[in-house]
C-alpha cells in the first residue's frame, strides 16, 4: 500500500500545528509535530547544561532515547527519558534557544532519520520547517503556511494568556521575527517553501477556512 503524506511547513506561529492536528483527526492520519522533537532536544540540552553549539555532546547524551508522543484527552503529550515535557518544551527558554540547536547538522540528520522512520508505513500529516523540502520530498500534498508577524504575535499572546504566561505582544513579535530569521538563514535545510508547495496565508482566515482550503488541495 502507498501511504499518504501531507507536509505542512512555514514560519513560527503561523497556525501549522493547530491545522495539522485537526486535519489528521478528520482524515484519521497520524500527526507528527517535528518542532516538538527539536524542542525536546533543546530542553534536554538546557536541562543538562550542555553547550548549545556542541552537537557531539548533545547527540551522545540523547543516544537512541526516543521522543515519545502519547495520545491524551487534552491532545498529544511529549515524553523524553520518562519525563512528561509537554509544557516544558513550550517555555520561553526552550522557544528562544531551539533555533540554535536545530541548526546543528548532526541534530538535523538524527531528527530527519527519526521522522522518516515514523512516516514509513502510515498515512501522516507532518508539520515543521523542512518537511516538504527535505524530510518528505515526495509528499503528496505540500502546504506552506504563512501569516503576518503582527497576526502571529497576537495569536501567540492569546495562547500564552490561556496558559498564564505574560510576555508583551511586542516582545513576542520580536522573538517570532528573530526565530524566523535564524530558521531561514541556517546552512542545513533552512525554512523555505518547496517549489511544489501551495502557499496559504492564514492572516485573515479562520481555522475552519484553512482546514477546508487544505482538504480542497488534497482532493
Ligand atoms: O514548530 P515549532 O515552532 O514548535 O518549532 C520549533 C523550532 O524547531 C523552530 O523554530 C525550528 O528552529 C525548529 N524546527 C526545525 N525543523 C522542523 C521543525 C522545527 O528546524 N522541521
Amino acid at each position: 500500500k502507498k501511504f499518504v503524506q501531507i507536509a505542512i511547513d512555514g514560519p513560527a506561529s503561523a497556525g501549522k500545528s493547530t491545522i495539522a492536528k485537526l486535519l489528521a483527526k478528520q482524515l484519521r492520519y497520524v500527526y507528527l509535530d517535528t518542532g516538538a522533537m527539536y524542542r525536546a532536544v533543546t530542553w534536554w540540552a538546557l536541562k543538562n547544561h550542555l553547550p548549545l553549539n556542541d552537537e557531539k555532546a548533545i547527540l551522545q547524551s540523547l543516544g537512541h532515547e526516543p521522543i515519545v508522543f502519547v495520545p491524551a484527552a487534552d491532545g498529544q503529550h511529549v515524553r523524553l527519558f520518562d519525563t512528561d515535557i509537554t509544557t516544558a518544551i513550550r517555555s520561553e527558554d526552550v522557544t528562544n534557544n531551539v533555533s540554535q540547536v536545530s541548526a546543528l547538522p548532526g541534530v538535523r540528520a538524527e531528527m530527519t532519520k527519526r521522522q522518516r522512520e515514523i512516516a514509513a508505513g502510515q498515512d501522516i500529516v507532518m508539520d515543521g520547517r523542512d518537511i516538504g523540502t527535505t524530510v518528505l520530498p515526495h509528499a503528496d500534498v505540500k502546504i506552506f503556511m504563512v501569516a503576518s508577524v503582527a497576526e502571529r504575535a497576537k495569536r501567540r499572546f492569546k495562547d500564552n494568556a490561556e496558559k498564564g504566561i505574560h510576555v508583551p505582544e511586542e516582545t513576542l513579535a520580536k522573538e517570532i521575527a528573530a526565530r524566523d530569521y535564524k530558521d531561514s538563514h541556517r546552512a542545513e535545510s533552512p525554512l523555505k517553501k518547496a517549489a511544489d508547495a501551495v502557499t496559504i496565508d492564514t492572516t485573515h482566515l479562520t481555522i475552519p477556512q484553512v482546514v477546508a482550503a487544505i482538504v480542497t488541495e488534497i482532493e
